[in-house]
This record gives C-alpha cells, structure tokens and sequence, in this order.
C-alpha cells in the first residue's frame, strides 16, 4: 500500500483497486487510505465498490444488459464502455456520469494466449482509430488494459509507446486515460521512480489525467492460504493431502498451470501438496520439507490473495476457507466463517 501511495505521489497518477482480482472488503478500511478508489467488471462489483469502498468508483464490464445498466450509472462516477456497440447504446441513459471507452492497442505483456486481450479476434476493446474518432464527442477518456503480470519496466515502456503511435490523435482529445492493471510495480526491484515519470511524462503530453488500475500489485504477498494436512501416502512419490483445493480455492493455478507458492526450503523431505477433491490433477505441487510431513501439520500456502476469495467455489462441498485478518499488531481476527447453509444456498 505504501508502494502505491509513492507512485500516486511521485507520478499524479491515480490507483483504483480492480475488484476482480481481490474484492476483500473486510479490509478496505484499512487499504481505503492508500488508494482512490475502486474499478469494476460488473454491477455486483461496483455496487461493492461503491458501498463499501467509497471514492471514486469506475463502472467497467464487457457487455451490460438493459436490466443493469441504470443500477450500474446510480454506483458509478465514471462508465467505461467495452464497444462503441455499447456505448451508443447506453450513452444517452449514462450521460450524468463521466463516460469513457476501452481500447485495445493489439499489443500485450502476456504469454498466455487465455489471458491476453490483445488476442486474434479479441472481443475486449476497440483497435480502429477510425470508427472511434466519429464517437469522441460522446466520451472524455480511455480505458487500455494491456499489461499482464508485467514486471519488465522496458517492455511497459516500449508498449506504452506504441499506444502513443496508435492512438496519440486520441489520446490528445482525452482528459484521463487508465492503462489498466497487470503491473507488477509492487515487485522487488521495480524501478519504481522510473516508471512514475514515464506515467507523469504520459500525463504530461496529453494533458490527462492517469489511472492505473492494480488488482494483483495491491496484494501481493499480503496473504497466505493455511491448510493442514490430512493424510500421507507413498505411491512413487511421498503425498500429502490437505483440507483444501486447488478446484476450488486456487483455481488460478490450474488455469495457469502453475505451482502453489511455499517459502523456499531445501530440506530433505519432498512432498507432493494435494488438494481433498476427486479432480486426480488437484495438486498445489511439489516442495521440500525440513521434516517429513504427518497428519496436523500445517503448511501456509503463500501469496494467496489475489484471484482466490473472488473465484472460490463449492466444488465437492469442499468447506471453504475461513477469511481472517492479521492486524498490524499481529493478532489474527476471523472475520468471515462458512457453514453448511452457505453451501445449501449457493445451489438453489
Ligand atoms: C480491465 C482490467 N483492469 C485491471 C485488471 C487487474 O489486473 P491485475 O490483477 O493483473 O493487476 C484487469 C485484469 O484482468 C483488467 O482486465
């Protein structure tokens, strides 16, 4: 949070907390003073956002429905149209608010062809210069999110400057312009002051007003995901089952066919962590122990905030994790407890 409260400082820029990614809000009384405000993806989000964040509240979805859209402009200060097919659309009823609109600039930090906007035949965004300049007088500023997991300060840059090539007759109508999330400016070893004044130079030449749009950065390495162990085997490989799920609470990971993080160890104890559900690939992974794992031990998953409490679910029942909050002072308050009614009403 400090991290963030600098940039803000040294580049002017602004930073809404991206709701999608870590919607906690349990703690935004705590995270409220380090940041403006909040963005969104759909009107459950910016209701959210408005009524328990505060601040500025960016409304932003790939498509609203007619049934939504007034609801959405009563929670929002600012609306952020997917496609000018929207905007059209809704530009009349959303005319109280400051409107805007996303734009895809065809370039992006990810290798993940699943989660990269700038994608063949992308749906998030608009790429022609030339169908957007004919509905500037129904907008103010842009929305361009491009950057995923990005922890390399040249490439933003480098991807910055194409944006400037692409869209700059755009850029100078426009009075604020977001570029989104997917920075890891949180990082270690971010040059944080150089990536403030390119911000502020981008400011600058256009004359608009920043946003960033962090879900990933605000929490990184906030939070950790506690389990404990509830069987060992040896099928080729020692096993540990624990009273969680990949399924169902780090659901990322499989997506992303990544590995569960652990604080590094080289002990001489290696063990497969696996989740309790019936998918046979529910595994966190593989990591070495100083001792050799029993039933009750607990392990602490790391950096376990971000795209977990959001996307959990209730995948073979399987009991969610409690939400609890260490305070500075080190105390640990249980905040949210889940029960067999949680689960009954989720299904119908
Ligand atoms: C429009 C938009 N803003 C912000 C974010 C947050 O990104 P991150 O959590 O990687 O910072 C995303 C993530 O998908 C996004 O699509």
């Amino acid at each position: 949070m400090e991290t963030i409260a600098t940039l803000r400082e040294l580049s002017g820029a602004k930073a809404l907390l991206a709701l999608k990614c870590f919607a906690t809000w349990g703690v935004f009384d705590f995270m409220r003073d380090y940041m403006d405000g909040t963005t969104s993806s759909s009107l459950n989000e910016v209701r959210l956002g408005h009524e328990r964040f505060g601040k500025e509240t960016h409304a932003y979805s790939v498509a609203y429905a007619d049934y939504e859209i007034d609801e959405v402009i009563s929670h929002a200060d600012k609306i952020i149209f997917n496609s000018i097919g929207q905007l059209t659309r809704f530009a009349d009823r959303a005319s109280g608010i400051t409107r805007g609109l996303r734009l895809n600039p065809g370039v992006s930090s990810s290798s993940f062809d699943l989660a990269d906007p700038a994608r063949p035949f992308s749906r998030l965004g608009e790429w022609d210069l030339a169908k957007v300049e004919p509905v500037m007088d129904l907008v103010s500023g842009f929305m361009i999110h491009n950057n995923c997991e990005n922890g390399d300060f040249e490439l933003f840059d480098r991807m910055l400057g194409q944006i400037e090539e692409k869209f700059g007759p755009l850029l100078r109508r426009a009075e604020w312009v977001s570029l989104g999330g997917g920075i890891h400016f949180t990082g270690e070893d971010y040059p944080l002051e150089k990536f403030a004044e390119r911000l502020k130079r981008f400011g600058g030449e256009y004359q608009v007003q920043v946003y960033l749009e962090p879900g990933e950065a605000s929490i990184t390495k906030s939070t950790t995901l506690e389990v404990s162990v509830l069987d060992t085997l040896y099928n080729g490989k020692n096993l540990a089952i624990v009273d969680s799920s990949v399924e169902a609470h780090m659901l990322d990971l499989l997506i992303y066919r990544e590995s569960a993080k652990l604080l590094p160890s080289d002990g001489p104890h290696r063990f497969m962590i696996c989740g309790k559900s019936c998918l046979a690939g529910d595994i966190f992974g593989e990591f070495n122990f100083d001792q050799e794992l029993k039933v009750g031990d607990r392990i602490s998953i790391q950096d376990a905030a971000g795209y977990t409490m959001v996307k959990k679910n209730w995948f073979n029942g399987v009991q969610m994790p409690s939400i609890a909050i260490r305070e500075l002072d080190g105390s640990i308050r249980t905040v949210r407890e889940f029960d067999y009614a949680d689960y009954e009403q989720s299904l119908s």
